[in-house]
């Protein structure tokens, strides 16, 4: 029982989701494709990424950042990579065609890599990596984003959140998957908790003078992120902005050239270039029931998100309130059927 939360079923969310985007006029393959992304974060415990997102997604659509009706394509390709033009359309079936084709490559070259431009946000990185994780498949995803972060010893906006993903096949068809922003929190999370009225933690936010916040509110006026792990996350994140930026022709974050998308690049890896799959898999399995058997604290990267997929499934997804009261705002606006569900279900 979750008094401040709206319990609700995934296949419900996922179809209350695609209702809203379609009413909104969202072309109903796109709409099916986010509302499903959507909904898969939520399940996977990133409400940061999950529904939330619709309001300001049709926020986009109203100014003319996400054109609804594009279709991605792939523009080029040369050997072992392609290049796929999300037309600003949403940035999810973008991904998806990004992730298809760079598995494509990786069974024709053993690799493939894929840079993806003119690409809209695409949600949890994790969901499309762990797609090419569940092929037999390494998976790499990287992406800048619009300047939101500090670079280390700096307090400037200079820096995407720019999110990294990385996954390796498991046994069973699950994976091993490492998937976060190199800023310090996503900045969805720092919203979530600006919206509960809840402090940041240290390290994450600095105010619009440089100065160390747990004010969330600091951030949005004028503030910044910082990165993770000190210059560990701030050097990663100088690479995504070099990588994402410039292989799509996005630009590096703060440059003029930028053009307020998101630069992502899709790498495929066939394990059995290297080596059989089902050897691969099984010491990926040993590796991982030995960092698991290190002490009663130790998971696996991908575990956690795993864990409450199979909860929620069971149980229903929690959504806050807030985020609830807004999406039953835009239902009633938009004249969606939306069901009277309490807090607490
Ligand atoms: N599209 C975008 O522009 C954008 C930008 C930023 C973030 N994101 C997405 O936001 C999501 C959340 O990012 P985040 O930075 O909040 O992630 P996070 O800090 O919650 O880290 C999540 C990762 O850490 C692993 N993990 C968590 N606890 C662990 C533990 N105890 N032991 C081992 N591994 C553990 C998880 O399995 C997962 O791989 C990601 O899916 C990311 O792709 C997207």
């Amino acid at each position: 029982m979750n008094a401040s939360a709206h319990v609700i079923t995934a296949d419900l969310l996922r179809d209350l989701a695609r209702d809203l985007l379609t009413a909104a006029r969202v072309p109903s393959g796109a709409a099916e494709v986010v509302a499903g992304s959507l909904v898969e974060a939520d399940l996977a415990g990133h409400g940061s990424h999950g529904v939330r997102r619709i309001v300001p997604y049709l926020g986009q659509i109203d100014a003319g950042v996400i054109r609804p009706g594009a279709v991605p394509e792939v523009v080029s390709r040369r050997g072992a990579t392609a290049v796929v033009s999300g037309r600003r359309g949403f940035g999810q079936p973008a991904a998806r065609l990004a992730a298809a084709e760079a598995a494509a490559l990786a069974a024709a070259h053993g690799v493939g890599v894929v840079a993806i431009r003119e690409c809209n946000h695409v949600g949890r990185l994790g969901e499309y990596a762990e797609a090419l994780a569940r092929q037999g498949l390494i998976a790499q995803i990287v992406g800048n984003a619009d300047p939101t972060v500090a670079p280390y010893g700096g307090h400037r906006r200079m820096l995407g959140t720019n999110p990294m993903a990385w996954a390796v096949p498991r046994a069973g068809g699950a994976a091993v998957v490492m998937d976060w922003a190199t800023a310090a929190m996503a900045e969805g999370k720092l919203g979530l908790l600006r919206a509960a009225g809840s402090p940041a933690p240290e390290g994450v936010v600095v105010d619009p003078e440089g100065r160390p916040s747990t004010d969330p509110a600091d951030f949005y006026r004028g503030g910044a992120l910082l990165p993770f792990g000190g210059h560990k996350g701030y050097g990663l994140s100088v690479l995504i902005e070099l990588v994402g930026g410039l292989l799509t022709g996005t630009g590096t974050a703060c440059s003029p050239e930028y053009d307020g998308t998101f630069g992502t690049v899709v790498t495929a890896v066939d394990v059995t270039a290297f080596v059989p799959l089902d050897d691969y898999v099984a010491q990926v399995e040993s590796f991982c029931e030995a960092l698991r058997a290190s002490g009663p604290g130790v998971v696996v990267p991908g575990e956690p998100e795993a864990g409450t997929r199979a909860e929620r499934l069971k149980e229903g997804i929690p959504v806050p309130a807030p985020v609830w009261a807004e999406l039953t705002g835009l239902a009633s606006r938009l004249g969606v059927p939306w069901p009277d569900m309490p807090p607490g279900g």
